[in-house]
């Protein structure tokens, strides 16, 4: 492929507004899907579509060329956050677009640039006839929305995925221009949305200020409860009980990936950070957290209205670190909120998805092998990272199969992945490719 053929497939792909989280848009879905399966059976392979009512759909593909030879599995991702805020787009979020040396666009860097990089790689090895090792791809459509059926889905396709001898998931980055990381430890989370209700209608607050709750009021004093601003700490009982301690010398390795304080706050373009056990940067990979998404409740428009409204959403989730458990957490946070609301409000809790913390060892041939080529491709040593974002697949491919699993992945810390201006640095792309294309062929 050339590299207008590539920028042209890049864009294809792009175009397709895959948003997981927006039932109105399963139609783009089902175009994802017909994009990744025309790509991999030109290409030779066989393509299995693994279907559950309204869910979206899981691609499997897979070129088995030789039995006796090596299965080299791919994760990837086709969905897609949501775009918003617009306004705050500085190129059309749907389109892809070169500007400065970086591909703007919603997905290019999670996921769907690490996938065109790895058909790319494959494309060439076939092309050259090098591809010596069989390659099955595993292509999901829900990672943003937390794999919800993914476990189901690859139980499924155990006939193909018991065969696979290693996992890649390229769904991370780099921890800085050409120097590339190796992840071995991924947070879990759990989601949840509150919706609490006082009555049936909006009030006057003049009549009824003091005389019913104020359902913002309660999730507020709830919010305020489940962690300690001043510490960090999540207060929730026996929330802790389970989290493994880092031993020392892991703690020394990790602190090669330290970033400074002025590096993460122009990282993440914010005014000041927090600390927690002075552990700095590494707090947000190494504890886990508890984080409020959204409050949907009363008045929102411009101006003042003196009002009670009836019931308000909260919206919220606690990334995990193992060895915590995601349904025992399930149950602590239940008979949390349940202790703390007063009765006489209704409400209702809903666990919109829930997955477990990955950690691995690093410490076999596919890491060693991956490293080196990495180290070659980029010209810097490698560092083996955590990061406190999850993918639910990571754990899933562990427990299930019980092979390597190697998670790398090419975009830069400025990548916005989830926020405006979404981008994926092309050099990075093109090296990226080039480091791929070595580590499928050996
Ligand atoms: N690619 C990310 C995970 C990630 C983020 C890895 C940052 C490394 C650094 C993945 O697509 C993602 O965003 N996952 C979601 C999963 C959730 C919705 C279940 C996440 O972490 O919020
Ligand atoms: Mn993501």
């Amino acid at each position: 492929m050339t590299k207008t053929q590539i920028i042209n497939l890049f864009s294809d792909f792009i175009k397709i507004k895959s948003v997981s989280t927006d039932k109105n848009l399963f139609s783009e879905i089902k175009k994802a899907v017909s994009f990744l399966s025309d790509f991999l059976s030109k290409l030779g392979f066989s393509v299995k579509i693994l279907e559950k009512e309204k869910a979206p759909p899981l691609v499997l593909a897979s070129l088995i060329k030789n039995r006796n030879a090596k299965t080299i599995g791919i994760y990837g991702h086709y969905d897609v956050q949501p775009e918003d805020p617009v306004s705050e787009w500085k190129t059309p979020p749907f389109s892809l677009t070169l500007k400065n040396g970086k591909f703007f666009g919603r997905g290019v860097a999670d996921n769907k640039g690490h996938i065109i990089q790895n058909f790319v790689a494959i494309q060439r090895l076939i092309e050259a006839k090098k591809l010596k090792n069989n390659v099955v791809f595993i292509l999901e459509g829900e990672e943003e929305t937390g794999s919800v059926n993914f476990e189901d889905y690859v139980k499924k396709a155990k006939n193909i995925l018991s065969k696979v001898d290693v996992f890649y998931l390229t769904d991370t980055g780099m921890h800085q221009k050409n120097i590339p990381q190796i992840f071995y430890g991924l947070r879990g989370i759990i989601y949840f949305e509150l919706t609490i209700k006082i009555g049936e209608r909006d009030l006057h607050s003049g009549v009824y200020g003091n005389r019913v709750y104020n359902p913002i009021n309660v999730l507020a004093d709830l919010i305020a409860k489940v962690k300690d601003i001043k510490t960090g700490k999540i207060l929730i009982r026996k929330f802790y009980d389970q989290v493994r301690k880092i031993p020392k010398d892991e703690l020394l390795l990790l602190k090669k990936t330290i970033k400074s304080d002025k590096e993460e706050k122009y990282e993440a373009s914010v005014f000041g950070l927090t600390e927690i056990d002075s552990l700095g940067s590494l707090s947000s990979k190494i504890l886990p957290s508890f984080d409020c998404h959204g409050i949907i409740a009363g008045f929102i428009q411009e101006g003042q209205k003196t009002v009670i409204p009836k019931e308000a959403t909260v919206k919220f989730s606690f990334r995990l670190v193992e060895h915590q458990n995601p349904k025992e957490i399930e149950s602590l946070v239940f008979d949390f909120v349940k202790k703390n609301i007063p009765k006489d409000v209704r409400w209702e809790l809903k666990c919109l998805s829930k997955s477990a913390p990955f950690y691995t060892d690093v410490n076999n041939k596919w890491v060693k092998k991956t490293e080196r080529i990495l180290r070659e491709v980029f010209g810097n040593e490698v560092i083996f990272n955590r990061t406190g974002g999850s993918i639910p697949a990571a754990e899933i491919f562990q427990r299930l199969y019980k092979k390597p699993i190697i998670l790398t992945g090419f975009t830069l810390p400025d990548d916005n992945i989830h926020a405006p201006n979404e981008n994926f640095d092309e050099k990075m792309f093109f090296l990226g490719i080039e480091a791929l294309t070595k580590i499928y062929e050996a």
